[in-house]
């Protein structure tokens, strides 16, 4: 990559869009500053800079990468593939009448490398690589802790949001920005731009594109929930991740005293780390859900029972979409009320119940044409599982459809990265039993369950995929 550095024009320097137009070493009114992003930036070659600078931020590029030869998302739109990838969204079994119909599970615009390693195009900053070399990527792996406290530290003192909002700065203006002494600000400031979430020009630092889609607040991909999650309720609990595996049970449950053998058990001692969990909880569904609502047709569904139906971002989504719909939510006591707390529409809430009970021990609420089992087959071991969708079966008339829709592996059991790192977290902490399971995990526990049709869809986006058995 870093072979591409060339010296850009000064005019992709000096717009008044970047946060860098303000820094000293910058001709304020260079007659540059008018100019449109230059062609050398809509090239998707041409990056880096003057020698003091470690990435570039440039007029219209918004989304580009920090990095040096990266292309940016503008440089995309113009040529990157357009279209819908209808056979992108892999269909393994036939459907058959009842219920939703395939045709409505498409995956809408997915830029994948492959797409665009066939189009000829470079992948850079498309696809969002970061190269490292392998000594970075160990260091990243050993000294991950501290990786995440420079970010979690961050996002505590505001440190991109003040970055953000006042165009760039430098260390001594952030310091007294946030209140602390220069030498803090200065170790914080090197963590960033060693982990590439800041770059420095001259002596001023921004955020890179990449800080800028995933940690400020304002941004719809923002990851402060899961950040907080995190910090405050799993990496207590994963020290214990060798003893865990040792004796094949949630070890790390120990930090959080309560009732029950979960963690959804325990939280309902803790009423605020309990707000922790839903608020990512809650994050995570509704972007994976409105993916499910994009794809899915669910016009044909009277009544749905959304097992360990969580906060209720999905039901009340859906509800929301499908006006003459019905959801029932059936989860813990605590947490249906904390679900039911957050609706006010007076339609919602005569058309979004609840029901408190076991999801694992108790029958399933009665009524329902349609089941959602989402993010929950992640929690139990394989024949939990099979049973909780036997279960669901049974409550179903003939012909009813259940739904089950998780974050997965891929069938090699090789990933993803985030199944691969999600997974240690539902062994130490969660249920002891759980992980991120493929589809096709997913598929053979509904057919065991007894599900007559069984459909499995992938490529789902954000590691998802969805199994649709149907009674
Ligand atoms: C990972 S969250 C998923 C929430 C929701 N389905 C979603 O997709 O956002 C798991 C949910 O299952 C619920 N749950 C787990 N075990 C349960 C049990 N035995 N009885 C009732 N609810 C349970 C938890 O309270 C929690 O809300």
């Amino acid at each position: 990559m870093i072979a591409n550095r060339v010296t850009p024009p000064m005019s992709a320097l000096t717009a008044s869009s970047s946060p860098y137009a303000v820094a000293p070493t910058i001709p304020s009114r260079s007659p540059a500053r008018t100019a449109p992003p230059s062609a050398a930036a809509r090239s998707g070659l041409v990056r880096i800079v003057a020698a003091d600078c470690t990435g570039g931020i440039f007029p219209g590029a918004a989304e580009a990468s920090a990095f040096p030869g990266s292309r940016s998302a503008s440089d995309a739109a113009g040529g990157a593939p357009t279209t819908r990838h209808p056979g992108r969204c892999r269909r393994r079994h036939a459907a058959t009448t009842i219920g939703s119909s395939p045709r409505n599970c498409r995956l809408v615009g997915t830029y994948g490398p492959e797409t665009l390693r066939r189009a000829g195009r470079s992948t850079m900053g498309i696809d969002r690589h970061v190269a490292l070399t392998e000594a970075d990527y160990l260091r990243l792996l050993i000294h991950g802790t501290t990786a995440f406290e420079l970010v979690r530290t961050s996002l505590e003192l505001e440190i991109f949001e003040h970055l953000e909002s006042s165009g760039g700065m430098d260390a001594a203006r952030l310091a007294a920005t946030i209140g602390i002494q220069a030498q803090p600000a200065r170790v914080m400031l090197l963590g960033l731009c060693a982990l590439r979430l800041v770059e420095k020009c001259g002596d001023t630092y921004g955020n890179t594109a990449m800080a800028r889609r995933k940690l400020l607040r304002s941004s719809p991909r923002f990851l402060g929930a899961l950040v907080d999650v995190q910090a405050k309720v799993i990496n207590r609990a994963l020290p214990d991740l060798a003893e865990s595996v040792r004796r094949g049970t949630n070890v790390g449950l120990r930090h959080l005293p309560g009732p029950g053998t979960t963690l959804y058990e325990r939280l309902t001692a803790h009423p605020e780390l309990q707000q922790v969990f839903y608020a990512n909880m809650g994050d995570a569904s509704r972007k994976a859900f409105a993916q499910l609502l994009e794809r899915y047709d669910f016009s044909t569904v009277r009544h749905a029972v959304d097992v360990g139906g969580g906060d209720g971002t999905n039901a009340i989504e859906l509800a929301r979409r499908y006006r003459h719909l019905t959801v029932t939510v059936f989860d813990q006591e605590s947490v249906t009320r904390l679900a039911a707390d957050r609706i006010e529409d007076p339609d919602l809430r005569r058309r979004v119940r609840f029901h408190a009970g076991d999801i694992l021990a108790d029958p399933l609420p009665d009524g329902a044409d349609a089941v959602f089992v989402f993010h929950i087959f992640e929690i139990w071991s394989r024949k939990r599982n099979t049973e909780l969708l036997r279960k669901c079966r049974a409550a179903l008339p003939e012909g009813g459809i259940c739904l089950i829709y998780n974050f997965v592996s891929d069938d090699a059991g090789t990933g993803s990265m985030s199944a691969g790192l999600v997974s240690p977290y539902f062994l130490t902490l969660a249920s002891g039993e759980g992980m991120a399971y493929s589809a096709a995990d997913m598929e053979q526990a509904a057919l065991d369950a007894g599900f007559s049709h069984v459909e499995r869809y992938e490529d789902m986006g954000f590691s998802h995929a969805l199994v649709v058995g149907r009674r």
